[in-house]
């Protein structure tokens, strides 16, 4: 069993006082949601900052916090653009806290990464804890596979997550390149090699099944809440791939039956989805790819065509505002927001901005040296991956 401390589940992101909840209050004034001059105020505060602020902004973000992102993009675009402004003094997250912590180890020592407000962690990332994920890795150990299991964690995890993947020879992937990352995770350790894949059992599943050719059979599900992961030795010896069972909870909900429901009543309407999406709806779908992928699918669709997405609903709200020479439908019945992205809010933004100009750095996301060290080797190995399945 792993020494490591088993810290309690963080739903709310990860703070310096571990014992309580993160991000319920802001230290300092928060402006009120109803301030008229919201607008004008995070507009002033920008250009008083101009060039030493850099503001990025995930697709999930709100409208009213995405119209003062310097850059938008998905979870690879956005790490990419953080490590790309080594003139700015101050990196504003407009996403969450996973983000937030890779700009953090992608940017110099002297540069500060803020996220405006600290509530805005990932359901997702926190169901894979270092200690259980030790845990599942003695037991791979014990099995005797570990020297040819190679980590590999989405970019939806915590910054211990990636160090273990880079301190055990794995690398980190998106949701547009979790496909080169196979690939070059199988090429470590030949046959034998097997993937552990960590904290969407979503995405591993459907780039291994969809992409690498393998076999649902080939796939074994760890459950970190059962003893052994719910899993023999036997059965983790045969798998190809380990897959962690994490979950997003916006993306779980699509279901097939909408598909099936949606192909009866629009005739020639196109399915387009993320690849958190579960297995089966992801099957049913024409495309499938990141929130980058999405945008420029369906800029690139000619007017007249239908499409339903199956994404967060903020960016298929922006989308169908943006083509109203094209059908734009969301793919669930009812509203479903990432509520720890709607998070950020414009109070929270002009805050952050405000503080900064007043020579205050709050919410600033910093990552230990090691645990940087380490995560970094994992994210250096993504960002050096081939491109030829980068889907943006
Ligand atoms: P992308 O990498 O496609 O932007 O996805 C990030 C995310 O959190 C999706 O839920
Ligand atoms: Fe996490 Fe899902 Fe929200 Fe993405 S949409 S940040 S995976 S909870």
């Amino acid at each position: 069993m792993s020494t490591t401390v088993d810290l309690p589940l963080l739903p709310l992101g990860r703070g310096k006082d571990l014992s309580s909840e993160r991000g319920v209050e802001c230290p300092g004034d928060l402006p009120a949601a109803s301030d008229p001059d919201l607008v004008a105020r995070a507009r002033a505060a920008k250009e008083a900052l101009g060039s030493r602020v850099f503001v990025l902004g995930h697709h999930y973000q709100r409208d009213e916090v995405i119209q003062f992102a310097d850059v938008t993009g998905d979870s690879f675009k956005l790490a990419r653009d953080a490590a790309a402004r080594p003139e700015a003094e101050f990196i504003v997250f407009c996403g969450v806290h996973f983000m937030a912590e890779s700009a953090d180890i992608l940017t110099a020592p002297t540069q500060k990464v803020v996220l405006p407000d600290l509530a805005a962690g990932c359901s997702m990332a926190d169901m894979a804890r270092l200690a259980q994920v030790e845990d599942a890795w003695d037991a791979m150990v014990a099995a005797g596979v570990a020297s040819s299991v190679v980590p590999v964690t989405y970019m939806n995890s915590s910054a211990d997550i990636k160090a273990f993947c880079g301190r055990n020879g794995g690398a980190v992937c998106t949701s547009s390149n979790a496909e080169s990352a196979l690939d070059w995770a199988f090429s470590q350790h030949g046959d034998d090699t097997k993937v552990f894949f960590l904290p969407d059992q979503h995405l591993g599943r459907n780039t291994a099944v969809l992409k690498m050719g393998l076999t649902l059979d080939d796939c074994v599900v760890w459950d970190p809440r059962q003893p052994d992961g719910g899993l023999t030795a036997e059965q983790l010896r045969d798998a190809k791939m380990i897959l962690w069972r994490g979950h997003c909870s916006v993306h779980g909900r699509f279901s097939p039956d909408t598909i099936d429901d949606l192909r009866a009543t629009i005739p020639g309407i196109n399915i387009l989805v993320h690849p958190e999406c579960v297995h089966e709806v992801v099957l049913k779908a024409d495309l499938v790819g990141s929130t980058e992928f999405i945008i420029k699918t369906v800029e690139a669709a000619p007017a007249g065509t239908a499409w339903a997405i199956g994404t967060e609903l903020n960016l298929v709200k922006r989308l169908a505002a943006a083509h109203p020479d094209k059908r734009i439908v969301f793919l669930d019945k009812t509203v479903c927001y990432c509520s720890t992205m709607n998070r950020i809010d414009l109070p929270h933004l002009v805050w952050a901005l405000e503080s900064l100009v007043d020579g205050v750095v709050v919410n600033q996301i910093e990552v230990d040296p090691d645990t940087e060290h380490w995560a970094k080797v994992a994210l250096q190995r993504m960002l050096e991956l081939p491109g030829k399945s980068h889907r943006d």
